[in-house]
């Protein structure tokens, strides 16, 4: 089943000095249960799509189609963890802020904080852990 279609994109970013082609012309489809990788050099365009996708750019041509209900995210290249929050902490900042610290949303936490065999490093600091390790948190 497809669940994503993105067909000629194409993304000219501007600046006070210049127009530079980030993406020209991107297409690709994928279906339910691919699993994809987006190789190439440094500055050709990668982070790019994936602000595209996610919605954080809508500045661009071309069209993204996807299927109803597709929850799309991504993994930021560096984390935005909080230095001074334990992991434990950083982990439930998105329910803190949104007031939804309930029972069934903190376990859901703990039992993703397990997942990710992050349980010993609870009320470690970001300063703490490896990048990869940070990525699992974030
Ligand atoms: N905010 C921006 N403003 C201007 N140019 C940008 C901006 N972001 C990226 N670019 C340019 O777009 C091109 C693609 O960047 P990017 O998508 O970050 O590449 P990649 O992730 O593949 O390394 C690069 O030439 C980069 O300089
Ligand atoms: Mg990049």
């Amino acid at each position: 089943m497809e669940i994503l279609k993105i067909k000629n994109i194409r993304k000219t970013y501007h600046t006070k000095e210049n127009e530079i082609l980030a993406v020209d012309n991107f297409s690709f489809n994928l279906n339910k249960g691919d699993f994809i990788a987006i190789l190439g050099p440094s500055g050709c365009g990668k982070s790019t799509i994936l602000s595209i996708l996610c919605g954080l750019d809508n500045n661009y041509q071309g069209e993204i189609e996807t299927s109803p209900n597709l929850k799309l995210g991504y993994m930021l290249q560096s984390d935005n963890l909080f230095q001074w929050r334990t992991i434990y902490k950083n982990c439930l900042l998105g329910l803190e802020l949104n007031k939804k610290l309930n029972k069934e949303n903190i376990d859901y936490v703990n039992n993703l904080i397990n997942t990710y065999d992050l349980k010993e490093f609870k009320k470690s600091y970001p300063s703490n852990l490896s990048g990869g390790m940070r990525q699992r948190v974030e």
